[in-house]
């Protein structure tokens, strides 16, 4: 039986794994103790994603926290070296929340990530190990490069490198600043490299830019693109905070974002770290994301804009993601952003109930 466990199998990235795996082996293993509701309340609940995943038939769900190693334990040692690829998402994904609670942080993100990849040595050693890393662990060393301000946007003046396809992986992010969140997520690719290097677990490591998605539980403190959409539809106030909303991102739909597991896990370069993201052509202010949502909509983003910027908040960041397609020349991102924009309003526009919550007891 060829097995996946997929760690925050309730959360975007993890949910959209669980979608996409789902067909390609036996039996879908999911943990998520639904700690997103913990983290941003009712209104960053996955329960609806969670009742969505479970009506797979061959997904089995354990509600474990991947703080704790005898849960871990307990779920891997039932199907032992019948895993064949784990996916790691379970986190705490936000610099703010973080930075109120840098241990629950660290514990979720770090000690987590150290739990499974030590279950992983015990269990399943020869399976395929995917990390969900961030751009945040380089910190804020984009703010360094020459960037211009034009009428919409903080842009990379056109002559640097970085210009047409963004930052790689080489970026140094020594002397920068970084959240409590960079902090965690590198203490976890750090030691996932380790355990590749030293070990020879079969991990590679996925620094993501902006990933999102209709699945996405977006609020104020994680999930921009879809808190911008869901507070539209809903007709609330969007914040739009520092940089004169001209800070630019690159998004990438979390089911391309999967294919790149998938590509990895088919011919696994362990140790490797890869950039993933949606690149120069999905990339947008803040101020640009409004007005293409409102063009592609006819709605109104109603926002408010607070000029005090968020620690360590880079003013531009597009991704390189050739490191990966050179390696791996089968995968491209499909999803355009402006299909992004329209399934994630889709999915909030189809969404009946009281606004900005999710519902059921579970998560
Ligand atoms: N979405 C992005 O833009 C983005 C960008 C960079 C990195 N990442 C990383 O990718 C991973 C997935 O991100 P996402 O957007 O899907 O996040 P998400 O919050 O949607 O999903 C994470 C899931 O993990 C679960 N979880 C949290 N703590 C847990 C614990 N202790 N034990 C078990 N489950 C727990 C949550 O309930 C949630 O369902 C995270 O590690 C995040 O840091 C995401």
């Amino acid at each position: 039986m060829d097995v996946v466990v997929v760690t925050g199998s309730a959360g975007l990235v993890g949910g959209e794994a669980v979608r996409a795996f789902a067909a390609r082996f036996d039996l879908v293993v999911g943990v998520d103790n639904g700690m997103r509701r913990n983290f941003f309340g009712v209104a960053g609940s996955v329960a609806d994603s969670l009742a969505d995943v479970e009506r797979i038939p061959n997904y089995l769900h354990y509600r474990a926290d991947v703080r704790d190693l005898d849960a871990l334990t307990s779920v891997f040692g039932e199907y032992g070296t019948d895993v064949k690829l784990v996916v790691h998402t379970a986190g705490q994904p936000s610099d703010n929340w973080a930075a109120k609670q840098p241990l629950v942080d660290l514990n979720v993100n770090a000690v987590g990530t150290m739990n499974l990849l030590e279950t992983v040595r015990a269990h399943c050693p020869d399976a395929v190990v995917v990390l969900t890393s961030t751009r945040k662990v380089h910190g804020d060393a984009a703010d360094s490069l020459p960037l211009v301000e034009t009428s919409t946007r903080w842009e990379i003046e056109p002559s640097h490198p970085y210009h047409e396809h963004g930052v790689d992986e080489s970026i140094r992010g020594d002397g920068a600043n970084r959240t409590f969140f960079g902090v965690s997520k590198l203490a976890a690719d750090l030691a996932a490299r380790s355990y590749a290097s030293g070990s020879g677990l079969r991990v590679g490591v996925f620094r993501c830019g902006s990933v999102t998605g209709a699945w996405h539980a977006g609020v104020e403190q994680d999930g921009f693109l879809s808190h911008l959409v869901r507070s539209a539809v809903r007709g609330a106030t969007f914040p739009v905070i520092g940089h004169g909303g001209k800070q630019v991102r690159d998004v990438l739909d979390a089911r391309d974002l999967v294919e790149m597991f998938w590509h990895f896990y088919l011919d696994p370069r362990p140790g490797e770290v890869y950039h993933a993201g949606g690149g120069r052509e999905r990339s947008a202010s803040i101020l640009e994301l409004i007005a293409q949502y409102e063009y592609l909509t006819g709605g109104e983003v109603p926002f408010e804009y607070t000029p005090e910027q968020r620690f360590a908040d880079v003013r531009w960041w597009i991704t390189d993601t050739r490191k990966f397609r050179r390696d791996y020349p089968g995968w491209q991102p499909v999803h355009g952003l402006a299909d992004i924009l329209l399934s994630v309003h889709a999915r909030w526009a189809d969404v009946p109930a009281n606004p900005l919550t999710g519902s059921g007891p579970r998560c």
